[in-house]
């Protein structure tokens, strides 16, 4: 089944989230794709009192356990408000809060040892794809992360190639771009893990996607999905992309 995500980054109040899925309940696709929503921690447990028939994630997970980590919050918690996924070094994670990959090795073993599905976020930015580093840089984001986890694929695994400069720019990858480094990350995990690893792996694409261009993606086959930041915050846009999709 195809995997649509809407990541909300930092929008939305509570009664705002609400009203989203409210209007986004409606449709009569929801059962045709996995549809996930990734609100603000403020908005979680809401959503879950409210009835919620999505797949609940967070946009960050802490990767501790438990103890003195202000400001942080644990898989276990995630879980206790209604999580099944977290999202893993976002762009602007690691842009913002300096996650780099071996960080992001850890928050995803936190997150399967409670049980969630990381999404784990990868990508070059402009710089290193001008430099025709694009590849290099992929490659090192995934075999980072899983030689960390000793090529032990624990539990489900989602991996969104999100290009940094296609990111709120507008501009997404082409279709073929995405495509390719889609085939270059199974290549790394099939290397790091076996080609059996596979199997646990989805693959989605996010930077800019719109109704207007999620077919072109869904007719790639080795795209699962798409991670939606500014067109899943407003419903209408969103339920046109989850048409699309499961007409693709
Ligand atoms: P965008 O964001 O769709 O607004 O480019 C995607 C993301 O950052 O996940």
């Amino acid at each position: 089944m195809a995997i649509l995500a809407a990541n909300w980054k930092m929008y939305k109040t509570i009664a705002e989230a609400s009203a989203w899925c409210e209007a986004v309940q409606r449709s009569p696709w929801l059962d045709r794709a996995e549809v996930l929503v990734f609100p603000p921690l403020t908005a979680l447990s809401a959503l879950r009192r409210d009835g919620l028939r999505l797949g609940l994630g967070a946009q960050d997970v802490g990767w501790a356990e438990q103890g003195a980590f202000t400001g942080m919050v644990s898989a276990a918690q995630l879980r206790d408000a209604g999580c099944a996924y977290a999202l893993v070094a976002h762009s602007e994670r690691r842009r913002y809060a300096c996650e780099d990959d071996r960080m992001a090795a850890r928050k995803i073993a936190a997150l399967w040892q409670a049980g969630l599905t990381p999404v784990y976020c990868v990508g070059e930015d402009a710089s290193e794809r001008d430099a025709g580093r694009g590849p290099r840089r992929l490659a090192q984001q995934v075999d980072t992360v899983l030689g960390e986890l000793r090529g032990e694929m624990a539990g489900r695994l989602i991996i969104a190639y999100e290009p940094v400069w296609a990111i709120g720019s507008g501009s997404p990858a082409t279709p073929a771009q995405a495509c390719e480094a889609a085939g270059m990350i199974r290549e790394r995990i099939a290397a790091d893990c076996g080609a059996a690893a596979l199997a646990r792996i989805a693959l989605l694409y996010g930077g800019s996607t719109s109704p207007a261009s999620a077919a072109g993606f869904m007719a790639e086959p080795l795209i699962d999905g798409l991670l939606v930041g500014s067109a899943s915050l407003d419903p209408a846009s969103f339920l046109a992309m989850l048409e699309v999709m499961v007409h693709a």
